[in-house]
């Protein structure tokens, strides 16, 4: 038998990672496994899963560098700025943003050394129970254990009748490495991926369309923040077909023809690339062998307790594979929970208090509750609302688009939920998830001394008109 261990994680992802460091800073032998699909040009394994290596960083590395191209191509001159000549070199937006994914990757492999976690390079697979130990093979190695912690995530949903070849039909993997800007991209759903990788290409210089089958923009944000994102990003020029069924892709050379129905109605789209974006799935048998299964709840995911564990002895599940919002930063937490937990403190995670981000111009977040969620659970609500408009700051900034809205409940003014979309939302909303961590009312933030000027003063702002019926700038 090999080396073994207090806690073996299974997937090197932002969850497992977090979860084996925290495991290892209070005294218990960590390891981690990792099969490392993300290899770099020269082999070397990354760590940091979907989300360092093909999902959070370097969306935003993209983001924010096709931000500044469209910046000086289209809207500096209002700043009294001119630029002539602006040039988009797609390669070096590339090499820059594989240049810090590689940098925060090698980034968790000093954390691991520093905090004395062991790296196990390979697949990590439950083989089975040996008295109260776990044997997990790695590789050709198999490792004991006492405690399992299930962190491989989850995998884009395919669709059978849309193939993805990794050339012309793309999942986001694929879209985040683009060398050249296409033409005329087709994205399949118009959930967070496909605004925010859509935004990208978009402001690159591609015409995107965006196909979804669902009736609604972000079904599962509030309503008026859904709105004013689609209104704005249909002012810079994507165009968005609701109620839409792809119904096939036939891609001849290096063009697509994306067939779809809407109603009874067909037509056909071209494009040069097409996105597939219908969201993501449970990847639960990347930790199993044969003859073991992991505890599997009615929609795929891992069943899991409040605190992670599942119905196998000292094995916990965290992150995507596991119920909730697929999010990095859920992930993490849930990390920190379960390490806590196994070294016999109280971890805890506040499931109502986990923000949303969506990395759009203008961005969007929330926290909590939206209206359409307050309505149908039957709670009294009210609403204060502040437009950016009334900012300085956002004026300053050439951002007076968009609002912060404030719901709290009418009887005890407690805040319930916090909707923002406009500049730096990702930011504001978290003075807003502190607010609800600590059970605030919409009168605290409102009594609050916020910095002017400051786009910060907007949630100020909506929280007196929350709590008062009234705000001061608007
Ligand atoms: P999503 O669940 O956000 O959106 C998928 C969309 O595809 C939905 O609107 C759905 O109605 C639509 N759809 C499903 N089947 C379709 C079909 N056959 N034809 C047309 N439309 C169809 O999933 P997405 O965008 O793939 O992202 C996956 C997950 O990744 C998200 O749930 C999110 O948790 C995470 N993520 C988070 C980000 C962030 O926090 N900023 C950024 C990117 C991803």
């Amino acid at each position: 038998m090999g080396q073994h261990f207090d806690v073996v994680v299974i997937g090197g992802g932002p969850g497992g990672y977090v979860a084996a460091i925290r495991a290892a800073q209070l005294g218990l032998k960590a390891a981690c496994c990792e099969e490392n699909p993300y290899a770099d040009p020269k082999g070397e394994p990354r760590l940091g899963g979907t989300c360092l290596n093909v999902g959070c960083i370097p969306s935003k590395a993209l983001l924010h560098a096709s931000r500044l191209a469209l910046l000086a191509r289209e809207e500096l001159a209002a700043f009294g700025v001119e630029v002539e000549g602006v040039k988009v070199d797609v390669g070096k937006m590339m090499a820059r943003k594989e240049a810090i994914v590689t940098q925060l990757a090698g980034g968790i492999r000093t954390l691991f050394r520093r905090n004395g976690v062991t790296f196990l390079p390979g697949r990590g697979r439950l083989r089975g129970e040996r008295g109260d130990l776990w044997e997990v093979a790695v590789g050709d190695e198999v490792v004991e254990t006492r405690h399992v912690v299930v962190a491989t995530g989850s995998r884009p949903r395919v669709l059978p009748e849309v193939p993805v070849d990794g050339a012309v039909v793309c999942d986001h993997t694929g879209a985040l490495s683009w060398s050249s800007v296409p033409e005329r991209l087709v994205v399949i759903g118009a959930g967070v991926i496909g605004v925010e990788l859509g935004s990208v290409w978009r402001r690159l210089g591609a015409e995107v369309t965006v196909v979804e089958v669902g009736a609604r923009f972000l079904p599962s944000a509030d309503a008026d923040v859904a709105r004013a994102l689609q209104q704005a990003l249909e002012r810079q020029g994507m165009r968005f077909r609701f109620g839409c069924r792809v119904e096939g892709v036939q891609v001849n050379g290096e063009r697509a023809i994306v067939q779809i129905k809407e109603g009874e109605v067909s037509e056909r789209l071209e494009a040069d690339r097409v996105l597939v974006a219908v969201g993501r799935v449970p990847y639960a048998e990347g930790a199993e062998e044969e003859g073991i299964r992991l505890p599997r709840d009615e929609r795929g995911f891992v069943a899991v307790d409040e605190v992670c564990r599942t119905r196998l002895p000292r094995v916990w599940a965290i992150g995507d594979v596991v119920r909730g919002p697929m999010l990095a930063h859920k992930a993490m937490q849930e990390g920190v929970m379960v390490a806590e937990r196994i070294a016999g403190q109280a971890g805890m995670v506040n499931y109502e208090a986990i923000p949303w981000v969506i990395y759009t111009d203008p961005e969007v977040a929330w926290v909590g509750k939206s209206e359409a969620e307050l309505k149908a659970s039957g709670v009294r609500y009210r609403v204060g609302r502040a437009p950016f408009a009334a900012n300085g700051r956002a004026l300053g900034m050439g951002k007076g688009g968009g609002f912060v809205k404030v719901l709290s409940a009418t009887e005890s003014d407690r805040i319930l939920g916090v909707h923002v979309v406009g500049e730096e939302a990702s930011e504001l909303v978290a003075s807003a998830v502190v607010g609800m961590e600590f059970s605030a009312a919409a009168e605290d933030l409102a009594r609050i001394c916020f910095a002017h000027p400051t786009l910060g003063e907007a949630l100020h702002e909506a929280a007196a008109a929350a709590a008062f019926g009234r705000a001061m700038h608007c």
